[in-house]
C-alpha cells in the first residue's frame, strides 16, 4: 500500500477506534487539595520554556499528519489553533516527504503559520541522520522527535520485522543535529530500562507516549484484521507508570514529556505533578476538529488550558514549578503496578509533599 493511502487509513480509523482497552492511568492520580489558595486566577502562570521556546501553556498537539492536499489542510488548522493558544506543535512522520518531496508544503505549512513556535519535526528511528537533517530543515524545526513504533510496525500488515539498530541510529542522529532530539513512543509507554538506554544514546528528552489513548494495534487491526492483533489491544504500559519510570530514569537530566490519553486540564496538571515538563495530545485534537472544525478543536484546546489554570488554583500553585511540586497520591492499578517494580520510595516522596 502507497504511504499516501495508508495515512488517509490512518485519519478515518483514529476517529473511529475507541481509546485503550488500558486505562491511561490518570484516574489513579490525586493531587492534594488547598481549600485556601490565596491566589486569583489573573496571577496564575502557566507558561513554560522548552527547547528555547516560550510556551503559554504546557501542551503539544502532538505528531499526526502530513503529505496528502487533505492532511495539508489539518496541519494548517493545528498550526493556527497552536499558534493562538501558545502551545508547540509536531508533525507527523516525514517520510512520505523524504520519498515524494513534492509533498513537503503539506508539513512546511506548520512553519509558515507559526513563524516564531514551537515546531517539531517527526521520523522513525531507523532514518540515517541525513534524512534526519532534511525533516529538521524541511520546518526549520526547533526539536526533532524520533518515534518509536515497534508494536505499530508489527501490527501493520506491510510493517517492518527487524527492529535491530534502532539505539545506534538515535545515537548518530543525536551527535550530528543542532537541534534537541526527542525519543517517542506512540502508545504503549517507555520504562525504566529502555527509558535509560535511550538517555545513554544521547537524547534530549523523552516523550513516554504510554497507554491508555490512542491504541495503534486496534487501529491497524481496524484497517486489516488479525488474529494476533486481537491478542495483543491490551499490550504496553499506561503513560502514568511510564512517566514515573522515565522520570527516575532520567533524574532531572531531561525533560519528559507525558503523551497517551491525557483528556483534560486535570490530567495536564496530573502529569506535571508527576514530573512532565509538559503533555502531549493527538487523538481528541483530531477528534475535534474532524466533528466540529477549527472553532472546535479551539474550544477543546480552550477547555483543557482553563481546566488546567482551574487546578493550578486549586492546589495553590501559582506557577508550573510549584504544580511540579504539588503533592499527588498514585493509588489503585498504577499506585500497585509502580510499588511492585521498586518505585515507591518515590511515591511516598510525592505524596508527603507540603
Ligand atoms: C491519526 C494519528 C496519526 C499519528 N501519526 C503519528 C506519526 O506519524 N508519528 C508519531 O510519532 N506519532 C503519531 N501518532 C501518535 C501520537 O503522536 C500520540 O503519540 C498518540 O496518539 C497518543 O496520544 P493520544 O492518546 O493523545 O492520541 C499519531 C496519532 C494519530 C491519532
Amino acid at each position: 500500500m502507497h504511504r499516501h493511502d495508508r495515512k488517509g487509513e490512518h485519519l478515518k480509523a483514529a476517529l473511529k477506534v475507541p481509546a485503550g482497552p488500558l486505562e491511561s492511568g490518570f484516574d489513579d492520580v490525586h493531587l492534594v487539595p488547598r481549600c485556601v489558595p490565596e491566589l486569583s486566577e489573573a496571577e496564575v502562570d502557566s507558561t513554560i520554556e522548552l527547547f528555547d521556546k516560550r510556551l503559554s501553556f504546557p501542551v503539544i498537539i502532538n505528531a499526526m499528519t502530513g503529505g496528502t492536499k487533505e492532511t495539508g489542510e489539518i496541519n494548517r488548522a493545528l498550526a493556527e489553533v497552536a499558534s493562538s493558544a501558545g502551545v508547540g506543535l509536531a508533525v507527523g512522520s516525514q517520510r512520505i516527504a523524504l520519498e515524494s518531496p513534492e509533498v513537503s508544503p503539506t508539513f512546511r505549512v506548520v512553519r509558515e503559520v507559526m513563524p516564531r513556535g514551537l515546531v517539531i519535526a517527526n521520523i522513525g528511528a531507523d532514518c540515517a541522520v541525513e534524512e534526519a537533517r532534511r525533516c529538521v530543515d524541511m520546518l526549520e524545526a526547533d526539536a526533532l522527535q524520533i518515534h518509536l513504533n515497534a508494536a505499530q510496525e508489527l501490527a501493520m500488515k506491510e510493517g517492518d520485522r527487524g527492529f535491530a539498530g534502532w539505539l545506534r541510529s538515535i545515537e548518530a542522529v543525536c551527535s550530528s543535529l543542532e537541534v534537541p532530539v526527542i525519543a517517542k513512543e506512540v502508545g504503549f509507554g517507555i520504562d525504566f530500562s529502555s527509558a535509560s538506554l535511550l538517555r545513554e544514546a544521547g537524547v534530549a528528552a523523552i516523550d513516554v507516549g504510554g497507554a491508555g489513548g490512542t491504541n495503534f494495534v486496534a487501529i491497524e487491526d481496524y484497517r486489516s484484521p488479525d488474529g494476533v492483533n486481537a491478542s495483543l489491544f491490551s499490550w504496553g504500559m499506561s503513560t502514568v507508570t511510564s512517566l514515573v519510570e522515565t522520570r527516575c530514569a532520567v533524574d532531572g537530566t531531561l525533560p519528559v514529556i507525558a503523551s497517551g490519553g491525557v483528556r483534560s486540564g486535570l490530567d495536564v496538571a496530573r502529569a506535571i505533578a508527576l514530573g512532565a515538563a509538559c503533555v502531549g495530545m493527538a487523538g481528541p485534537l483530531l477528534k475535534a476538529l474532524s466533528d466540529g472544525g477549527q472553532a472546535a478543536l479551539d474550544a477543546e484546546l480552550d477547555s483543557i488550558c482553563r481546566g488546567l489554570l482551574r487546578v493550578m488554583i486549586l492546589t495553590g500553585s501559582r506557577d508550573i514549578a510549584a504544580l511540579a511540586n504539588a503533592a499527588v497520591v498514585v493509588r489503585g492499578p498504577s499506585g500497585a503496578w509502580l510499588e511492585r517494580r521498586g518505585f515507591g520510595r518515590v511515591l511516598d516522596e510525592m505524596a508527603r509533599r507540603r
